[in-house]
């Protein structure tokens, strides 16, 4: 059956792809054949995904950084399958045009391949997302490829990928030098070649994201990766201010909740303790 479309987001400026379909993998295709920008968010519940979907995302990504923005891990590696798919349900009932995108976990893809394509399909199957997300460049290819042979659309992801946090040793820039370059191109094409739908390209130069950009056929969605890829991709929480302490260089913040929301609830306990709240607006009365 198909699902359902939605209103036309009022506040979405911009070029769009048509907004009152739902997006789907060619969807994608197409607005990079049109030059029409992808605007991707993460989301890791039910009222963020709703409104992404109001203000006319076009993808939403339950993303492994669940682990630190919503689980209070220390970084991405802990978070598991059971975990992913529980935020993936809430973010799918939340949606009816954006194409969702499950996030595959730190070993759940890497060992074997056919892990891989169970694990994978398991967020199709039991989340209800469209296609999943998976980190590394040639190691990750043949997971790639095994994950699109059971009819899962696969999105790679290269550049800083955090959950090569250790192995990197930290959260650096990728791709400064000229064979660091080199290699992190070879590596975009060989997941396009693989058979990935999109790649996201996180923390490195514009100018070499720019260049994949041009070299790939599927969509380049760039995170601190300049503004020459077919996209872009921001943490819901970091763009909406919801973060503690200052953001990253490559994020922008539109709004500060986490401000207010502290302030909100200090408003709340000032009037809890002097007694201005509940006022008789808020209370219930017997009928004399
Ligand atoms: O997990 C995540 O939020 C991501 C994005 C930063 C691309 O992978």
């Amino acid at each position: 059956m198909a699902e359902k479309a939605t209103a036309v987001p009022e506040r979405a400026a911009g070029p769009l792809a048509d907004v009152r379909k739902p997006v789907t993998v060619a969807t994608l295709l197409d607005m990079k054949r049109k030059g029409l920008k992808i605007a991707m968010i993460t989301a890791y519940d039910h009222p963020t995904a709703r409104l992404a979907e109001e203000a006319g995302v076009d993808v939403v990504l339950v993303g492994d950084s669940v682990a630190m923005t919503k689980l209070g891990y220390e970084n991405t590696l802990p978070v598991t399958m059971d975990e992913m798919l529980h935020h993936v349900k809430a973010v799918k009932r939340g949606l009816s045009r954006s194409l969702l995108v499950a996030d595959m976990p730190y070993m759940s893809y890497e060992l074997d391949v056919k892990d891989a394509a169970r694990n994978a399909a398991r967020f199709l199957k039991e989340g209800g997302a469209h296609a999943v997300k998976l980190e590394g460049g040639l190691e990750a290819a043949p997971a790639v490829r095994e994950i699109v042979k059971v009819n899962v659309p696969v999105m790679g992801h290269i550049g800083l990928t955090p959950q090569a946090l250790h192995r990197l040793g930290g959260y650096k820039v990728q791709g400064r030098r000229p064979e660091d370059a080199e290699r992190i191109l070879a590596e975009a094409l060989a997941l396009e070649s693989a058979g990935a739908c999109a790649v996201v390209l996180e923390c490195v130069p514009a100018e070499l994201a720019a260049e994949i950009t041009k070299r790939l056929r599927v969509p380049a969605i760039g995170i601190g990766a300049g503004p020459g890829c077919d996209g872009q991709v921001l943490v819901s929480d970091d763009l909406l201010g919801w973060t503690e302490g200052p953001p990253l260089k490559f994020v922008k913040r539109y709004a500060g909740l986490r401000a207010q929301a502290v302030k909100a609830v200090a408003d709340y306990c000032r009037e809890v303790r002097d007694g201005a709240f509940p006022g008789p607006e808020h209370s219930f009365t017997t009928p004399a």
